[in-house]
């Protein structure tokens, strides 16, 4: 059975069953100073920026952003499941100059990635929606464990004992690590906010420059609406029971702030109480009034 597996603790950090395996594969992995890594912890705006970034490669052309689905244009480096390419089966059809996501935290990032000095593109999302969409996330996508109630899973997210660990360990040491490694540290709540400004910042930082009607096009192409009717970005050709969006879509409601409608008074107290203390002095802060 693939559905529903408790996750396994590969170096301390926990992981879906199948990627703890894919894990083993990856010392194969050889990075080339050309690529580019698109990191985030989940439900961060990967596959956002993932779009945006293949736009930007492929000159706006939307016809041939329509060439695969997400996960094949932009391999998922750690991704295992039943049925599915695996993460390191897609990079093996990529041409160069290659773009690879990963959630992985730095305790598990293949050093070669490091060693090339590959350029990283980061994004960052307020904890709070990150936990709301990921529970949502959970419910449908069932190779992660049943998340139980909201309450529950909240807990769980908390002591960093979900897949991938630790959000508030994953935004801390990128941040860090941006001191000393080229990466650009962007924020969901600000490409919400004024996607063309954060899409021009992408462009300088991947040394490109498009005309202005073309990043218009990519503001388009990459925008919430386009992106959930978009089978090629939406992950809607997956098998059910990898991604059942009966459940939840996955493309769910890409908005800032709809923790306010999830958390009670009395989690959101406990909750900021608890982020004071883990994220104390990271001189990171996020726009959670938004
Ligand atoms: S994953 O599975 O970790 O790769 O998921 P990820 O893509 O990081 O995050 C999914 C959430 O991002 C929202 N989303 C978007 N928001 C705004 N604009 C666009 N274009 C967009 N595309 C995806 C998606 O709806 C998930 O958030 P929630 O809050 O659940 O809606």
């Amino acid at each position: 059975d693939t559905l529903r597996l408790p996750l396994e603790y590969v170096k301390g950090v926990p992981l879906i069953k199948w990627f703890a395996e894919a894990m083993e594969s990856l010392e194969d992995f050889q990075a080339q100073p050309d690529d580019l890594l698109i990191s985030t912890y989940p439900k961060s705006g990967t596959t956002w920026v993932s779009e945006i970034l293949d736009m930007i490669y492929q000159g706006g052309d939307v016809q041939k952003c329509r060439r695969a689905p997400i996960f094949m244009r932009v391999p998922f480096l750690e991704f295992k499941v039943p049925g599915v390419p695996t993460g390191l089966e897609a990079l093996k059809d990529t041409p160069a100059p290659r773009l690879i996501k990963t959630h992985l935290p730095l305790a598990l990032l293949p050093q070669t990635l490091l060693d090339q000095k590959v350029k990283v593109v980061y994004v960052a999302r307020n904890a709070k929606d990150v936990a709301v969409s990921f529970y949502h996330f959970y419910r449908m996508a069932k190779v992660h464990p049943d998340p139980e109630t909201w309450d529950n899973f909240l807990e769980k997210f908390m002591a960093g004992e979900v897949s991938y660990g630790s959000w508030y360990q994953h935004v801390q040491e990128w941040w860090e690590l941006s001191h000393t490694h080229p990466v650009l540290y962007l924020f969901y709540e600000d490409m919400k906010e004024n996607p063309k400004r954060e899409i021009q910042k992408i462009l300088k930082f991947v040394g490109r420059s498009l005309p202005e009607e073309t990043v218009d096009l990519i503001v388009k192409h990459s925008s919430f609406s386009e992106m959930k009717n978009n089978a090629m970005a939406n992950y809607s050709t997956l098998p059910l029971d990898v991604m059942d969006h009966s459940i939840s879509a996955f493309m769910r409601k890409g908005i800032s702030g709809d923790w306010k409608t999830t958390f009670t008074v009395a989690q959101n107290e406990r909750f900021d109480a608890d982020y004071a203390k883990k994220m104390a002095g990271c001189g990171l802060s996020f726009r959670t009034e938004l």
